[in-house]
């Protein structure tokens, strides 16, 4: 049966249409010390479909500054696999794009640690990157980037207009979804935007979601998770169009959308064909979403007889990678230190302190080999080249790693 809320689309005002309820769940990076576990936040974590525009969307987003601050614990540069990503995309984007202007602009929402931009400095090209997390801004501002220690708005917008002009490239990775307030900016995009730039960002990508059940891509950050339909819903809103897209393996599944003024570029014929596979799959129709939600139960039922099998065998189990994503599922689960001893993770920031909400140990990579455990749940499931490759010992001695998804499995059982 439906579920109506009383809760409107954040993108169009309609109605939404209720699909799943996770339940009272913390900050997904607010990895806490134990004396401060009695002032915890946590919020009512459900997700919702807009029959009209056809977002997906989280009903209800914690205050951005709580998520975003000083002690945002996501350092973009901790992975080989993602600096290699982000050098292959600016060789990309300036051969294809930038090169054709004199003295472009190019503007990065979201730049973290400067992944992206050192590219941009290296080669001497004018860049800005907006990053309200200090404490990762700074990290940029030491390589000599260029940074605006702020949120991207409305206001910003008409500061960078008037100070540096128009942007050539507006670029932003794993950062558009988080953020609310879509119409204001779309608005601010198209405001910015030359008439010949492009403005091309990259988010797990809700087919993805849907197709491997990878319901952990649903937190506080990721406010949305699009698809070339209800992006393209938006982009008719500012006079703008996808003029192309690509299928990215990043995160577990995401997918890159150029865009570009209407009319101004040739529209590459795989934004259609990948829009028909959406609506082959029902993306645009609510059904695959409550079919979903029956997954994600699947998957808690499954996950937690697999945890207590293990525990009643007296087999140890721990955990690789602290991810943020990692939180929805512990939590949605129930998984306490009763099932998962500890979380081995490389972010100095995360280590020795807990996991949010389930209160797991995170400890450092480092001390991942030096401890026996018969089992390990790989969270990084995006990084898994990159960890399988650098843990290859751990299999040795009969350990285990054990997959999340679609549903959690033990590998070479
Ligand atoms: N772009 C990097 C990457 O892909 O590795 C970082 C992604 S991280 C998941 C999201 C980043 O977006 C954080 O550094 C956060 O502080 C920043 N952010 C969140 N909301 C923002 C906003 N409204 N404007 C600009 N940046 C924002
Ligand atoms: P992400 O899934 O949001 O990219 O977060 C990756 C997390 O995994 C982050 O906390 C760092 C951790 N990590 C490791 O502990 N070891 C690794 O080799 C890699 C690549 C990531």
């Amino acid at each position: 049966m439906n579920s109506f809320l009383n809760y409107n689309c954040s993108c169009c005002n309609n109605n939404l249409v209720l699909i799943n309820n996770f339940g009272k769940m913390p900050l997904a990076n607010a990895f806490i010390d134990k004396k401060l576990f009695h002032k915890e936040h946590f919020f009512d974590l459900k997700t919702a479909f807009c029959e009209k525009c056809k977002l997906f969307q989280l009903v209800d987003q914690p205050k951005k500054e709580l998520m975003f601050n000083d002690k945002y614990p996501f350092y973009s540069s901790l992975s080989e696999g993602m600096k290699l990503h982000f050098t292959n995309l600016y060789k990309n984007i300036f051969k294809n794009h930038l090169s054709q202007f004199d003295d472009p602009l190019s503007l990065e929402i979201g730049c973290n640690d400067g992944i992206f931009l050192e590219n941009f400095k290296i080669n001497n090209l004018r860049h800005i990157g907006i990053e309200p997390s200090s404490n990762v801004a700074n990290i940029a501002k030491n390589k000599s980037i260029n940074v605006l220690n702020k949120f991207f708005n409305n206001e910003l917008t008409n500061y960078i207009i008037k100070n540096y002009g128009e942007a050539h490239l507006i670029y932003a990775a794993n950062v558009i979804c988080h953020i609310k307030d879509i119409n204001s900016l779309f608005s601010s995009v198209e405001k910015l935007l030359h008439k010949k730039g492009k403005f091309i960002f990259e988010d797990p990508y809700l087919g993805d979601v849907i197709k491997n059940n990878q319901f952990d891509q649903i937190y506080d950050e990721h406010v949305y998770l699009f698809s070339i339909i209800s992006i393209e819903n938006i982009c008719k809103r500012y006079n703008l169009e996808i003029v192309d897209c690509e299928k990215l393996l990043t995160h577990g599944g995401s997918m890159r959308y150029h865009i570009a003024r209407t009319g101004e570029y040739l529209v590459n014929e795989k934004v259609s064909k990948i829009k028909d596979e959406e609506i082959q799959l029902g993306l645009d129709k609510k059904d695959i979403y409550l079919k979903f939600d029956e997954n994600c139960k699947k998957f808690k039922n499954n996950f937690v007889n697999l945890l207590r099998d293990l525990s009643d065998k007296n087999q140890s189990v721990v955990g690789y990678a602290a991810t943020s994503k990692s939180t929805t599922i512990l939590n949605y689960c129930n998984i306490s230190s009763e099932y998962l001893n500890c979380i081995f993770d490389s972010t100095e920031d995360k280590q020795g302190k807990f996991s949010p909400g389930m209160h797991i140990p995170i400890r450092s990579d480092a001390d991942f080999t030096k401890i026996k455990s018969n089992y390990c749940i790989l969270f990084a499931y995006n990084h898994k080249k990159e960890i399988l490759e650098k843990e290859h010992k751990y299999s040795i001695n009969g350990s285990k790693w054990i997959e999340l998804f679609p549903l959690p499995k033990i590998i070479n059982d």
